[in-house]
């Protein structure tokens, strides 16, 4: 395991996968190294890819919104990452070997935070960290417990966007998420 120096000095240089060759940013990741929830999404897409930072495309707009409903924050209490990170071209899904070659760092990552909860953001996430058959549309705001950890999915935000009627399901997934937090977390409200 690498301390955060070292890790994100080695995935900003990374040559693991072809992605390297057509990003301009790697996006490693960001929010408070001690948060006691994390969120993974998918990988970066066009605007990510050019700022360097995860969810600040619309679909990010949408997931300040959907935090800010119970209290949570990437300034203040989640640490925000994706399985890869750098853009898939024209935002097509990572493919595995993408995913194999960069999931280490992640896994780095979720070790140096020792998070109590990950919340995985839509079915690319959840089938890579929950289960290889996880079903997005039905298993949405479950909880899993891995290795001591709670996880859950959400419909990923440019899902919600696509198909707004998501919106009062994710609602509730939030609730359970809040209430998790309120149940397991020390210092995340
Ligand atoms: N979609 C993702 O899954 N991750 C991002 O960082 C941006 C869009």
């Amino acid at each position: 395991m690498l301390d955060w120096n070292k890790l994100e000095q080695e995935c900003l240089s990374c040559q693991k996968c072809a992605l390297a060759q057509t990003r301009h940013n790697v996006v490693f990741g960001t929010g408070p190294r001690d948060a006691e929830v994390i969120l993974i999404g998918e990988g970066p897409g066009e605007n990510e890819d050019l700022q360097g930072l995860p969810f600040v495309g619309r679909g990010g707009k949408l997931l300040d919104d959907m935090l800010e409903v119970i209290d949570l924050s990437r300034e203040k209490n989640v640490y925000i990452a994706n399985m890869v990170k750098c853009r898939p071209p024209h935002n097509r899904d990572p493919l595995n070997t993408e995913q194999d070659a960069c999931i280490g760092y992640l896994r780095n990552q979720v070790a140096l935070i020792r998070p109590k909860i990950i919340v995985c953001l839509g079915r690319i996430a959840a089938m890579r960290l929950i289960k290889p058959d996880f079903k997005i549309t039905k298993e949405h705001g479950q909880w899993f417990e891995k290795s001591g950890i709670q996880m859950m999915a959400l419909f990923h935000p440019a899902a919600i966007l696509r198909d707004p009627r998501r919106r009062p399901e994710t609602f509730e997934d939030l609730k359970r998420l809040q209430a998790k937090i309120q149940e397991i977390c020390d210092h995340t409200y």
